[in-house]
């Protein structure tokens, strides 16, 4: 039994990886400012106690990272692109501030700790795919949309400086469009599955010719604890993504199919819609070799199958789809 604290704990993927580590008996706080998600009330989960905070906030973060603990993943951040054009110094306090205040207590504390980083560090580099050691490719200062790549490379700087001049063992996980259920629906697939269950026509972006690699959560999860657990993990980054090239007109198709949506789809044109500030990303490839090689581990779900799941717990949960976009 390990003494684990997630923070960001009661989102998206944090409530996911609580899951599983509670199924694996571990005992685990969720730190989080969110309450749990109203499908996972965490009284249910053996060894899961839930904290109400804010990363930002060391002392309070203090009571929970204690010499008691052995692993920490860090996972609190304010995402989505809608986040980053409205709060963008929000979004670059948690990121920074808020790791800074994590790094520091685990390094104290002696607790391994893994640190979501995301595919958005490489920026727009169209070199694809992206290895670890790929460069980023930032637009200008002026656009928000580069405050959260920015931010999170920050944290990771922080991490790697932390590790190599003070013995901190820290890990670095950078997710690729993770998927499934309970994600905000503010992104491709979370979004068009609210839409048609609630009888709208999923939207398409521009031409929806833009590729991503969507990684089912059960996937993602898998990586990060891998990445936790893997003694060569130390001082590390990995991709964590499927390898999979999808264009977003085909996962919306994927969408429609696994929900029986027969309609057309709405095109949205970001130019009129957002303005400058948006810079969308044409193709967003991992190299997940390093991935492979040192923690053993790819993804496994396929898309048709990931979403069909991800459509079937919706269809369960109605508060999920049937409550207000974000
Ligand atoms: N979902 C993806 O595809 C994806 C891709 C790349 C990176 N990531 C990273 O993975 C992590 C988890 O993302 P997610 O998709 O689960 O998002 P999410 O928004 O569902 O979860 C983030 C959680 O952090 C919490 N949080 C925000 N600010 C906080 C603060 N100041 N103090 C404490 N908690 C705070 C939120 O309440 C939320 O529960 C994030 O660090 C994100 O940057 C996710």
């Amino acid at each position: 039994m390990t003494r684990i604290v997630v923070t960001g704990g009661n989102g998206f993927i944090g409530s996911h990886l609580v899951e599983r580590l509670a199924r694996d008996g571990h005992e685990i706080v969720a730190y989080d400012t969110a309450p749990p998600p109203p499908d996972l009330p965490l009284h249910i989960l053996p060894g899961v106690r839930h904290v109400k905070g804010d990363v930002t906030s060391e002392s309070a973060l203090a009571s929970v990272i204690t010499p008691a603990v052995d692993v920490v993943y860090h996972l609190s951040a304010l995402v989505g692109v809608d986040r980053y054009l409205r709060q963008p110094l929000d979004v670059i306090d948690v990121n920074v501030l808020g790791t800074r205040n994590v790094l520091r207590l685990a390094l104290d504390s002696g607790a391994r700790v893994v640190v979501a980083s995301t595919s958005e560090v490489y920026g727009k580099n169209p070199q694809v795919p992206w290895s670890e050691d790929s460069d980023r490719v930032l637009g200008v200062t002026s656009a928000d949309r580069w405050t959260y790549s920015t931010s999170k490379a920050l944290a990771e700087h922080m991490a790697f400086a932390l590790t190599r001049e003070h013995g901190l063992r820290a890990t670095v996980v950078r997710f690729f469009n993770v998927y499934g259920p309970r994600q905000r629906p503010a992104y491709v697939v979370s979004r068009s599955v609210q839409r048609v269950l609630s009888g709208q026509a999923p939207e398409v972006y521009d031409t929806g010719r833009q590729t991503r690699c969507f990684t089912y959560i059960d996937d993602a999860i898998e990586g990060t604890v891998r990445a936790a657990a893997h003694p060569d993990a130390i001082g590390e980054a990995f991709n964590i993504g499927s390898h999979q090239e999808t264009t977003v007109g085909e996962v919306i198709g994927l969408v429609r199919e696994a929900a029986g949506f027969a309609g057309d789809n709405d095109v949205l044109d970001t130019g009129a819609a957002f303005g400058t500030a948006y810079q969308d990303i044409e193709r967003r490839i991992p190299d997940t070799a390093k991935a492979r090689t040192v923690l053993g581990w790819q993804c496994e779900v396929p898309l048709r199958e990931g979403i069909a799941r991800t459509v079937e717990w919706a269809r369960r949960n109605p508060w999920w789809w049937r409550g207000p976009l974000d």
